[in-house]
């Protein structure tokens, strides 16, 4: 792939030329419903992979009723399927909505919609990640889920692709035909649904300028496990690209609609360093980083007098 490979379109219209952009990686900088509109009602994607807005008032989104937010994110799935491949899957990254303390899981209310248009839940994955804001009146919010559904029963599922080590590599039958061979796989195991990914925070090596980039890590065993090479993934909520990143590290395609210009500057430089090899991330493969040991993870002496900890009010 070259630099020329990577596209930014500014303006969508009926009349843009989608056929030709079919082998190019695109970043459509506009609101996602009339991008989608645009494009030809035709299957395109093999995998869509998102983290939409949570109608929680981040800096890009205005807050809206949950109702209408629902109706306004049903519209755009509803395109996104009529593009989907038979047998090509989505990937909803969602976390919770929160209003006065009280949270509303958002899986809860995309689920029934997934379900209305056919699709088939395979796994509610959920992504742990070790840090975050510190809650006073409930407790620390810690993990997302992946909701993955299949449009269709024959879908690409590449588990040899995705396998991590095996706790216990050395175990062996110990009854049966098989007894004394070993009962694992020299490839490794399942990943299971439980995923501990660092979430970007400051000091991560992906954070750019974006409030709530997810890891280049989360996807990439999402775009390993259920795309081959040469597939096109397409991001409707794309941010920085980070889906992009991961999708083009492994030599397949990317298409991204993200509505704010700056993220969309963002993403074109990143791709461009994904694509000559000079792209910051973490990849999903590296174990989680243990502190016991350093100072840092020491019982400090001052809190032996009783010292109060900085928590946030919600
Ligand atoms: C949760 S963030 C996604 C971040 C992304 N996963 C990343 O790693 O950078 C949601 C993104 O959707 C974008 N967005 C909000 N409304 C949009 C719309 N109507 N059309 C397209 N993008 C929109 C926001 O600007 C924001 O960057």
């Amino acid at each position: 792939m070259k630099k020329d490979d990577i596209v930014k379109i500014v303006k969508v219209t009926k009349k843009t030329n989608f056929n030709e952009l079919k082998d190019k990686n695109v970043i459509f900088n506009g609101d996602v419903e009339k991008t989608l509109l645009c494009m030809p009602e035709e299957p395109i994607f093999d995998l869509i992979v998102s983290s939409p807005p949570y109608d929680i008032g981040k800096t890009y989104e205005k807050r809206i009723p949950l109702n209408e937010y629902i109706a306004w994110q049903k519209r755009i799935i509803v395109e996104m399927t009529k593009r989907l491949k038979d047998g090509g899957s989505i990937c909803w990254e969602v976390g919770n909505y929160v209003e006065n303390n009280s949270i509303v899981p958002l899986d809860y209310l995309f689920d029934p919609i997934f379900r209305e248009l056919g699709f088939t839940l395979r796994n509610r994955i959920v992504w742990h990640f070790g840090h975050g804001l510190n809650t006073k009146r409930r407790f620390s919010g810690r993990y997302e889920v992946v909701l993955w559904y299949t449009k269709g029963d024959d879908y690409t599922f590449n588990l040899d692709d995705v396998r991590i080590p095996s706790k216990y590599p050395g175990k062996r039958y110990f009854k049966g035909p098989k007894k004394g061979e070993l009962s694992g796989n020299p490839l490794g195991k399942n990943p299971e649904d439980v995923w501990d990914i660092p979430n970007v925070k400051s000091n991560h090596v992906e954070k750019l300028e974006h409030p709530c980039q997810f890891p280049v890590g989360l996807i990439q065993r999402l775009v390993l496990a259920l795309t081959n090479k040469g597939d096109m993934v397409f991001d409707p909520f794309s941010g920085t690209a980070s889906s992009g990143v991961a999708a083009l590290l492994h030599e397949r395609k990317y298409w991204g609609c993200e509505i704010m210009n700056e993220y969309v500057e963002i993403s074109y430089e990143r791709l461009i360093e994904t694509l000559d090899g000079t792209v910051k991330y973490r990849p999903f493969d590296k174990p989680i980083y243990d502190p016991s040991g350093t100072a840092l993870a020491k019982y400090p002496e001052e809190w032996k007098q009783g010292v109060e900890m900085d928590e946030a009010k919600d």
